[in-house]
């Protein structure tokens, strides 16, 4: 049996099946020998830490984002890398949506003129979705969800996706376009790719100033695919309308300055933080260690 050494905090429930399974004994502490390790969103698999797994085979990534990982050295070394793909995708999907709703409905800053006794005052007029032009960068599991909720409430979108075939797009229903026309077409824009190096500064002030018209930008992927150094100047010269995030370039997130405009929208990277989604992700992981640990044999 391979002995697997999970890294980050499991739920209860994941240790309540592994018990009840009668797995515990094939879990350990010890790096020397741990062949599986689990980890989640907080731990850095870069070149350093593989040196310390000697009889790493698999590494499970309870979650999504798989940005955390050097994959390079995981291939090298000949270590398969799991995660649990669909987990997260319905949280992040519903965060998104109530991004999008809040923002073009300005909710925080109704509530802010109502407590200054400012009633209707001074805020310009909240948009109907049937004034979005949604641009969807990553048409995966979440920003086809995206997607497809946008059209059925009325917005027009379009998608961008290199690494979907003339044949996913049609199934989808989804029109595709390329980033920089689809920039100089949206009016939103919502990211819903990985981080790797092609999406690292995705959006910077280069891209800002391609935008013909003001946007809603919105970011529940990853924190460093929006340069955040554009965010200031965006919404101080009103290309930026709003902007809610979930992601942070470093998290725990210092908070910068931005953060103060009544039209931005934070929350502490909890897209996935749903008690269905926690459980997910435990089924997905016991599923994955069923497979490669225990004969495909277990039960939950
Ligand atoms: C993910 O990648 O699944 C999400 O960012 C949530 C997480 O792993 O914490």
């Amino acid at each position: 049996m391979m002995k697997t050494l999970v890294l980050e905090d499991m739920p209860n429930l994941f240790w309540q099946k592994v018990n009840e399974n009668n797995w515990l004994g094939h879990f350990t502490k010890d790096n020397s020998i741990a062949e599986i390790v689990i980890i989640r969103t907080k731990t850095q698999f870069n070149k350093k830490l593989f040196i310390k797994y000697p009889n790493l085979k698999v590494i499970i990534r309870a979650g999504t984002g798989m940005d955390n990982i050097d994959m390079k050295e995981a291939k090298r070394r000949d270590i398969t890398v799991l995660n649990t793909p669909e987990a997260n995708a319905l949280s992040a999907y519903e965060h998104t949506i109530s991004f999008i709703l809040a923002l073009i409905k300005q909710h925080q800053k109704w509530k802010s003129n109502i407590l200054s006794n400012n009633w209707k005052s001074g805020i310009s007029k909240n948009w109907e979705i049937s004034d979005l032009k949604i641009l969807v960068i990553g048409v995966g599991r979440v920003g086809t969800r995206v997607a497809k909720t946008m059209q059925i409430l009325g917005a027009e979108v379009l998608g961008v996706d290199p690494y979907l075939t003339n044949r996913e797009w049609k199934e989808k229903k989804i029109e595709k376009i390329t980033y920089q026309n689809g920039l100089k077409w949206c009016n939103l824009l919502t990211f819903h790719c990985p981080l790797n190096n092609e999406t690292t500064d995705y959006f910077d002030l280069g891209t800002l100033d391609k935008l013909e018209n003001p946007i809603w930008l919105i970011n529940t992927a990853r924190g460093k695919i929006i340069n955040e150094k554009l965010l200031p100047k965006g919404l101080q010269d009103k290309m930026i309308l709003g902007f809610g995030t979930d992601v942070f370039k470093e998290e725990p997130w210092k908070v910068k300055n931005y953060a103060k405009f009544k039209n931005v929208l934070v929350t502490p990277h909890v897209g996935a933080f749903t008690k269905k989604a926690k459980k997910r992700m435990t089924f997905e992981v016991l599923k994955v260690l069923r497979h490669f640990a225990f004969n495909g044999k277990g039960d939950f």
